[in-house]
């Protein structure tokens, strides 16, 4: 038996992959390659000394997906792939809608069609829109999302659930991320952006690469400790571990019945802003970045930090690293592989 991860060649998907691998379990990785690489996946491999299988494809293509699934033992569904800029879900709205609502909708109707009802999906904290409280519990209000790319989140968080109402057989997990950065400690894989990067940590550490000249920090005037934003960033290795902590709960959950559709922040519980992460990663580099203060940007919030106590009672995970460690992490992968996965 196998789990299948769509996205998987991705930022979270490759780690995830690895945590997955580690755990023993077989991996099938679906993916288009739009915004990742299959370097990543080779690398995946050397970390592990373990193999996966890989089908480049378009979730879209449901003829494709369902032969993955004439071959393949699918139990488990990790469900990654999608489109995820934020500014660019604006512009392209139609795009967005249609390769994540549209590929969530051909995904599971081919895993239905196989009878594999056990999906973990890749949501995210963006859902909760400018937080109706902090540390943000489960129970906060969901909805208030400010562009397509959080609507296409808060969408697909609504039809999984109508489908559990309609059919109980489904095993379904929401997990809302907060902020990953940070990388594999071996340095071999990471996050990859294309063009200038829109997150922070990107963009901070190609600036310390020497790739980009200065940080903007965008706001000094927010309600917060020292007016720049303040964020929950989680180690992506914290993060993918919680994957494996999900499926752990859908073994459960097939086993016992799921009594509802089960929701979950991964988070670290701590605020961190803006400049208290350029500081971190400066101690990580031993010299000061450059930057400057500019304008908020549209759509940004002040404050958003989870309360992750769910998770740690349910799932029995908890985030470890600190971003003392998320900074060394992502500069080791930064300056081994100043061009990401490009040779
Ligand atoms: P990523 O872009 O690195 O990974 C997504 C992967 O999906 C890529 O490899 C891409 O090629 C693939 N993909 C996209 N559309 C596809 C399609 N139609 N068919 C097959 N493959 C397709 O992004 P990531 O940061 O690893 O994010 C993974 C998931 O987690 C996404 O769903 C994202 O929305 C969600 N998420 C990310 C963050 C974050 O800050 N990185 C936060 C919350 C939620
Ligand atoms: C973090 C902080 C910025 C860049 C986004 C998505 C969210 C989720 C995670 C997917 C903010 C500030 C940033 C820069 C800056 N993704 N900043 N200069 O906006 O919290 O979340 O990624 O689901 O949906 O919206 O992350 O890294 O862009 O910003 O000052 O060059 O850094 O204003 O305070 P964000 P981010």
């Amino acid at each position: 038996m196998a789990i299948l991860v769509t996205g998987g060649a991705g930022y979270i998907g490759s780690h995830t992959c690895v945590e997955l691998l580690n755990a023993g379990y077989e991996v099938v990785v679906v993916d288009n390659l739009y915004n990742s690489s299959e370097e990543s996946l080779r690398r995946v491999q050397e970390i592990t000394g373990k193999k996966l299988k890989f089908y480049e494809l378009d979730i879209l293509d449901r003829e494709a997906l369902d032969k993955v699934f004439e071959n393949e033992n699918i139990e488990s569904v990790i469900h990654f792939a999608g489109y995820k800029a934020v500014g660019e879900s604006v512009s392209k709205p139609l795009e967005y809608y249609y390769n994540n609502v549209t590929g969530t909708l051909v995904l599971t109707d081919v895993m239905r069609k196989h009878g594999c009802t056990s999906i973990v999906f890749s949501s995210s904290a963006t859902v909760y829109g400018d937080p109706a409280f902090v540390p943000i519990t489960e129970e906060c209000p969901v909805g208030g999302v400010t562009n397509p790319y959080g609507r296409t989140k808060f969408m697909i968080e609504q039809i999984l659930k109508d489908y559990y109402v309609a059919d109980q057989k489904w095993n379904i997990i929401l997990l809302r991320y907060f902020n990953p950065i940070g990388a594999h400690v071996s340095g071999k894989i990471g996050e990859d952006p294309k063009g200038i990067p829109n997150n922070l940590m990107p963009y901070v550490s190609q600036v310390a690469i020497g790739k980009l000249k200065t940080l903007g920090v965008f706001g000094n005037d927010y309600d917060t400790k020292d007016g720049t934003g303040v964020r929950d960033y989680i180690h992506v290795v914290d993060l993918a571990r919680g994957h494996v902590k999900a499926l752990d709960k859908i073994e459960e959950m097939k086993k016992n019945g799921a009594d509802e559709v089960k929701i979950y922040n991964l988070g670290t519980g701590n605020g961190v802003s803006v400049l208290d992460l350029v500081h971190a990663f400066e101690k990580v580099i031993g010299r000061e970045l450059p930057y400057e203060i500019k304008p908020r940007r549209a759509g940004d919030i002040a404050t958003c930090y989870a309360d992750p106590s769910k998770a740690e009672r349910e799932l029995h995970w908890k985030a470890e690293y600190d971003i003392d460690r998320m900074c060394e992490d992502s500069w080791r992968w930064q300056s081994a592989n100043p061009n990401g996965y490009a040779e």
